[in-house]
């Protein structure tokens, strides 16, 4: 009836998959349960989560609301925020406020196009010495290239150093870290802590004066993850140390030279406030400087990963990116020109529809709202997923064909701007954008020049969406000379 709100209760009903409700126990089901989002014809549906209630927004207009026009009244949901704590604290990924606002608006001009070119010479070189380091005949899996690739490329634009992978010691820290992380996404210690998280947070607004102050000072004690298992391992903590002490060494270094380098962190130190002045503090850089290595290379090398993969299973497509990457040369990058690699960034842009490597964005209401004509209670869960958008026929008609060319402007202009979401929308979408965007096809391009993946045809490769959704078992293949 017109006029009349919807509840959440009144919206339909999507079949629990396991015994959590709406996520399943492993990969394939969970995926499933997108697919059926995919193919609903309402803009949004509910499920659960064991007794709570969780909403997903279906059609790209509900998802475009909760995350650009409403964005105001939601929060990002609390689990993150517990793993990424020892790694990554306040970074710019997991916090919330006036705390992001203040650093999104301190960090949004060094992500801007322009000041991010500078880094297409680094991302070529890096991928030039990963091609050197090949020889014709080895196998090779593409994932782990991808992923030392990528370590590096951010490795050298945020903190200028050569060598940095698993070998190095900074980088041999932060992946032990990342692994620890890893280990514990979905464990029932984290479940503990975001109910711990929730519980706390309401009793803090609940009550009042000491009492309140107590729960709040609980809840921030909560946010650390003490009860996770390994936290306390003595290898994970001399990691956690060194990471801190070889980044404020960096910072020191970088303020007693007068901040001579041109990497991120020097920006990022350097980043100050036109309004309020200011500049961040060492901890909050440190912070800064983690979370764009967490958040800048796992992403960048799955959908790396993913689209060599898919470029061997398409030779029509194969060819194109080939006589692209020909063209492109090997010459240093003076000036990025995007519009010379427009075929591989299509490849990559119709990779990440494929394969999101962040598949969901979790959020939390932070008061009552209405979402397509349904109101939402304050706390209540947002699931939208960026699988279903990609997977919906309407937007994409034969979504499971890899096809390129529907990034072409002409096909892109039709689509609803929410109908793409690999890097989120609205006001927290993601930062590294532009530097990925670059990275991606450059990375392509320099190895397509030199060499050809080869890749068994028949083995069907599955994912895994454990963090990011990664190729399981990574993908073998043969390395052939042009
Ligand atoms: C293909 C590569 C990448 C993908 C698919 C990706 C995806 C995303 C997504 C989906 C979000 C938003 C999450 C949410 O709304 O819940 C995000 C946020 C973020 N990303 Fe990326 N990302 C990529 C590369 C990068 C790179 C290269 C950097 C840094 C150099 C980076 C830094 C960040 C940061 C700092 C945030 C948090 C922004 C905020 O909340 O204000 N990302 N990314």
């Amino acid at each position: 009836m017109p006029g009349t709100m919807n509840t959440v209760r009144d919206l339909k009903r999507m079949p629990d998959v396991g015994l959590l409700g709406s996520f399943g126990p492993s990969t394939p089901e969970r995926l499933q349960f997108q697919r059926q989002l995919a193919k609903l014809d309402v803009p949004m549906a509910r499920g659960r989560i064991l007794h709570l209630s969780v909403v997903f927004p279906a059609s790209p207009e509900a998802a475009h609301e909760v995350l650009v026009t409403k964005a105001k009244s939601f929060e990002k949901s609390p689990g993150i925020r517990v793993l990424l704590y020892l790694l990554a604290g306040q970074g710019l990924f997991t916090s919330e406020g006036g705390l992001w606002k203040r650093q999104r608006k301190l960090m949004s001009p060094i992500f801007q196009p322009a000041p991010m070119h500078q880094y297409a010479e680094t991302m070529r070189l890096v991928a030039e010495r990963a091609a050197d380091g090949m020889r014709a005949g080895q196998t090779i899996d593409v994932a782990h290239e991808t992923t030392r690739i990528a370590m590096s490329v951010v490795g050298k634009a945020l903190f200028d150093v050569d060598t940095f992978d698993e070998a190095d010691a900074l980088g041999g820290a932060l992946t032990t870290c990342l692994s620890w992380v890893n280990r514990n996404l979905a464990k029932p210690a984290l479940v503990a802590h975001v109910l711990m998280l929730d519980a706390t947070e309401a009793l803090a607004a609940k009550t009042s004066g000491g009492l309140s102050a107590f729960f709040k000072r609980a809840h921030d004690k909560v946010v650390e993850p003490f009860l996770l298992p390994g936290v306390n391992d003595p290898e994970l903590r001399a990691a956690a140390q060194l990471l801190d002490e070889r980044i404020q060494s960096m910072i020191d270094e970088r303020r007693k030279a007068g901040f001579q380098r041109k990497d991120l962190l020097t920006r990022l130190m350097l980043a100050e406030d036109p309004e309020l002045g200011g500049r961040m503090s060492d901890k909050q850089v440190r912070d800064e400087a983690i979370t764009i290595f967490v958040a800048g290379h796992e992403t960048t090398a799955t959908a790396l990963a993913w689209s060599f993969y898919l470029l061997a299973r398409h030779p029509e497509h194969f060819a194109r990116a080939q006589a692209e990457a020909d063209a492109f040369g090997d010459g240093p990058i003076e000036e990025w020109q995007p519009e010379k690699l427009a075929f591989l960034t299509r490849v990559f842009r119709e990779t990440m529809r494929l394969f999101p490597p962040i598949m969901m964005m979790p959020r939390r209401t932070l008061e009552e709202v209405e979402i397509a004509g349904t109101t939402l209670p304050a706390r209540t869960l947002v699931f939208v997923s960026a699988y279903a958008q990609h997977y919906r026929a309407e937007s994409y008609p034969n979504p499971d064909a890899f096809d390129p060319d529907r990034w072409l402007p002409e096909q892109e202009a039709i689509r609803h701007k929410s109908s793409y979401l690999p890097f989120s929308a609205g006001p927290r979408f993601c930062i590294g954008m532009h530097f990925a965007m670059m990275e991606g096809p450059i990375v392509l391009a320099t190895l397509l020049r030199r060499w050809r993946f080869e890749i068994d045809p028949t083995r069907e490769i599955t994912e895994d969406d454990f963090a990011t959704l990664r190729p399981r078992g990574g993908v073998q293949a043969t390395v052939r000379a042009r």
